[in-house]
């Protein structure tokens, strides 16, 4: 373990009324806290002074505990750097879990945690570089500026980003937020309705905690985003994958295999994963659909900021004459994924249900950067930069295309490479996207497959390319690179 976190202050019971002397006292909390694994070697421990003033003791005791820990080999020191635990002991921690596990005693924890997908540290997923999906260019983010609003609101933060708990989020980055969503996503909503959330993810999670039941059907795109699913399989929901064609999601198939379902889950603007846009007849016969079966429809708006080939398509929530679509944005595709803030426009007659339950959550993201995105958007950079990125990624997205087609020629079919920062190839018969995607992490590159996507089988076979975050001037190599890893079946 680095030396990260200096000199935290373990948990040290002192009781004044015990005959224990005080030294032992403190020894005792040292030794007992590196056998239990608590401290573990190479952390650092609070001087002997920082720790008398926290415990209100004399220092005395506190140098007295030290020297016998340095003793008998728990602590070491180095000269001008402070004093350390020398080492850890697995063999008392590994003894502690598993004589819990063999004691008997249940330790049984819910079945809904036991219906989300695992968890698996796929290789692909953990690289930033070539073809990286859902990785922006970062080189290009205008962080001076950023960086710049940051220090001004942790300087003189205003009185309310400090007290004020606000489910909603941040009052002026609604307005914001609805500002822009109104001229460029034609979203028809007002600051009230807007919900600021810590990004996509959460925000589908809510709709469905507010949405839908245990045991409720939704129609789910096939193939889809994959944590999409898993929200909806978390929360004992049923979800019926829907094929989607050239027109996107096929109603009249959902219809046919899940016409009990509550809620529709659709990704009109740009399909994950394959990058079609809804039809306008496929969004009137969605709509319709909820209307006549009385449910929702949640669209997740992640990437349409960027479109190469037309305007921006408009959102689906602005065809709603019903109020009956969720919408959700994010902004961890135009700014960065780490950020973890995104927005949803909600029905003003839902709105208090979705009140209480994220309140009940984490109650509303880190204020800090909420003021700085506001200031960031009002002053005009969000919208430069998004004009900024969509050429820059344009240009990227077409040297992609053009080095596929050169080194793969009908080999691979492309899909959705119009929008969005990412586009999907299939693969021929025989060909498995996840042992190409491992080759392919284990080069640098960082493809996704496209496999996962698929809730049945047999899944279609294919990698999904990150573009935005790979250099025209680069592509020609990471393309040729691809090609090797394809080739060694
Ligand atoms: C289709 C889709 N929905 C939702 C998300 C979640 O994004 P975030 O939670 O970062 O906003 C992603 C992430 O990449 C996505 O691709």
């Amino acid at each position: 373990m680095g030396e990260v976190s200096r000199g935290i202050l373990p948990v040290i019971a002192i009781d004044r009324e015990s005959s224990e002397p005080l030294h032992r006292q403190v020894y005792a909390g040292f030794r007992d806290a590196i056998l239990r694994g608590d401290l573990r070697a190479g952390q650092q421990v609070p001087s002997s002074r920082t720790l008398a003033a926290e415990l209100a003791i004399s220092r005395f005791p506190v140098l007295d505990a030290y020297s016998q820990l340095h003793a008998e080999g728990f602590f070491r020191s180095r000269v001008g750097a402070g004093t350390f635990v020398a080492a850890s002991f697995p063999a008392a921690t590994g003894e502690a879990k598993a004589s819990a596990r063999d004691s008997g005693a249940r330790r049984s924890v819910s079945r809904r945690a036991g219906r989300y997908p695992a968890f698996r540290a796929v290789p692909w997923r953990h690289g930033w570089g070539a073809f990286g999906v859902h990785q922006p260019a970062l080189d290009q983010f205008p962080f001076e500026i950023w960086s710049r609003l940051t220090a001004r609101h942790s300087r003189s933060p205003r009185a309310h980003a400090l007290h004020r708990i606000d489910p909603m989020g941040l009052e002026p980055f609604r307005e914001a937020i609805c500002t822009y969503l109104r001229a460029s996503r034609a979203v028809r909503c007002e600051p009230s309705q807007i919900m600021v959330v810590s990004g996509s993810q959460q925000a589908l999670d809510i709709a469905t905690r507010v949405l839908l039941d245990e045991g409720d059907a939704a129609w789910v795109e096939e193939p889809c985003y994959p944590l999409a699913r898993a929200i909806l399989t978390g929360a004992g929901c049923r979800s019926v994958p829907v094929p989607v064609d050239d027109a996107g999601l096929d109603v009249a198939a959902g219809i046919r295999l899940g016409v009990d379902a509550r809620a529709a889950f659709v990704t009109p603007s740009h399909h994950y994963a394959l990058g079609v846009t809804m039809s306008a007849s496929r969004r009137f016969q969605l709509l319709e659909w909820a209307r006549r079966a009385g449910a929702w429809i949640v669209e997740d708006d992640y990437d349409s900021e960027y479109r190469y080939e037309s305007m921006p398509i408009p959102s689906l929530q602005g065809l709603d004459g019903e109020q009956r679509v969720i919408y959700i944005g994010t902004f961890s595709k135009v700014l960065f994924p780490s950020l973890r803030l995104g927005y949803m426009v909600i029905p003003p007659d839902l709105m208090e249900r979705f009140l209480s339950v994220r309140f009940a959550m984490d109650i509303f993201p880190s204020y800090l950067y909420q003021e700085v995105l506001t200031d960031f958007m009002k002053a005009g950079h969000f919208a430069r930069h998004i004009r900024r990125m969509r050429n820059l990624y344009k240009a990227r997205r077409t040297a992609l295309v053009e080095n596929l087609r050169a080194e793969f020629g009908e080999e691979l079919e492309i899909h959705g490479a119009e929008a969005g920062m990412h586009l999907t190839v299939t693969l021929p018969q025989g060909c498995r996207d996840t042992e190409i995607c491992t080759r392919a992490a284990a080069e640098h590159l960082w493809l996704w497959p496209l496999s996962p996507c698929y809730a049945e089988s047999p899944a279609r076979q294919g990698l999904i390319l990150g573009f935005a975050n790979t250099p025209e001037e680069q592509m020609r190599e990471a393309v040729k690179r691809l090609k090797t890893v394809v080739g060694r079946q």
